[in-house]
């Protein structure tokens, strides 16, 4: 496994693109960071992380020729394949939360943030960030978060854990997975959090409204069931799932 590490960087996701121009990276190259300055999540929010308790890392996946329709079948892989290793570490009730945080109970545990490079219409390189809550034990107030450490009570060694999820990646991102997108939307949809279950949403202008997830459409909108059996698909902008 090619693997940069570093103690302190802005994001890895943007040491790792600011490498690419010289190609010397292989495929599921990793930049891993002790510390991120200025982490980044989704919608331009915030990555918090204790410096040297979790992983923050960012890995390189060249092109599988996938065209940028098919760009969510990339966070499903992702999320299908970190599901995985957790759930191979023995990590309760884990549950992926469109589009892709991962769960436990109803706690998060892990972030992605995948930044694509785009050559005309097709994916050219993808550089998928992940940050995962491993041996922090306290999150400052911030609700609804969790650690492994705090879900299975020991501490993890962050180089297996690493190794694990890489691992996971490789198994997903084949050309085979990426491809077969119904067969990708359907393990996707079945560990997905509140499937089929009474939900409450808020949209983009604060009105809450009740709805069943009930899986994602071919372009990664969230499809939800309201009232009459109506079925309405929102993006990331559109709407929050409140409980
Ligand atoms: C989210 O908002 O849930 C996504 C968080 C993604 C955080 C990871 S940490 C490693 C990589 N580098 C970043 O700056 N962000 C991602």
């Amino acid at each position: 496994m090619q693997i940069i590490k570093l103690n302190a960087t802005d994001s890895t996701n943007a040491y790792l693109k600011q490498l690419l121009p010289d190609n010397a990276l292989e495929d599921f190259a990793v930049v891993v960071a002790e510390e991120q300055l200025k982490g980044r999540g989704q919608m331009g929010t915030k990555w918090i992380s204790d410096s040297g308790k979790n992983l923050t890392f960012s890995v390189l996946k060249k092109g599988e020729s996938q065209g940028v329709v098919n760009q969510f079948a990339l966070n499903m892989c992702t999320s299908l394949a970190i599901y995985e290793a957790l759930h191979t570490l023995g990590i309760p009730n884990l549950s992926v939360k469109w589009p892709n945080d991962i769960l436990s109970a109803n706690s998060k545990i892990c972030g992605i943030l995948i930044e694509n490079i785009l050559l005309g219409s097709k994916i050219k390189t993808s550089i998928i960030g992940i940050g995962l809550n491993v041996n922090q034990t306290s999150f400052h107030n911030l609700p609804d978060v969790s650690s492994l450490r705090l879900e299975m009570g020991v501490t993890f060694d962050l180089d297996e854990v690493l190794k694990l999820i890489i691992e996971k990646l490789r198994k997903y991102f084949t050309k085979e997975f990426l491809s077969h997108t119904t067969e990708l939307t359907s393990k996707y949809e079945k560990i997905m959090f509140r499937i089929d279950k009474p939900s409450t949403f808020k949209d983009k202008e604060g009105t809450y409204f009740m709805g069943f997830i009930k899986g994602v459409s071919p372009s990664g909108k969230l499809i939800v069931m309201l009232e009459d059996q109506l079925l309405q698909e929102y993006d990331l902008k559109e709407i929050q799932l409140m409980y």
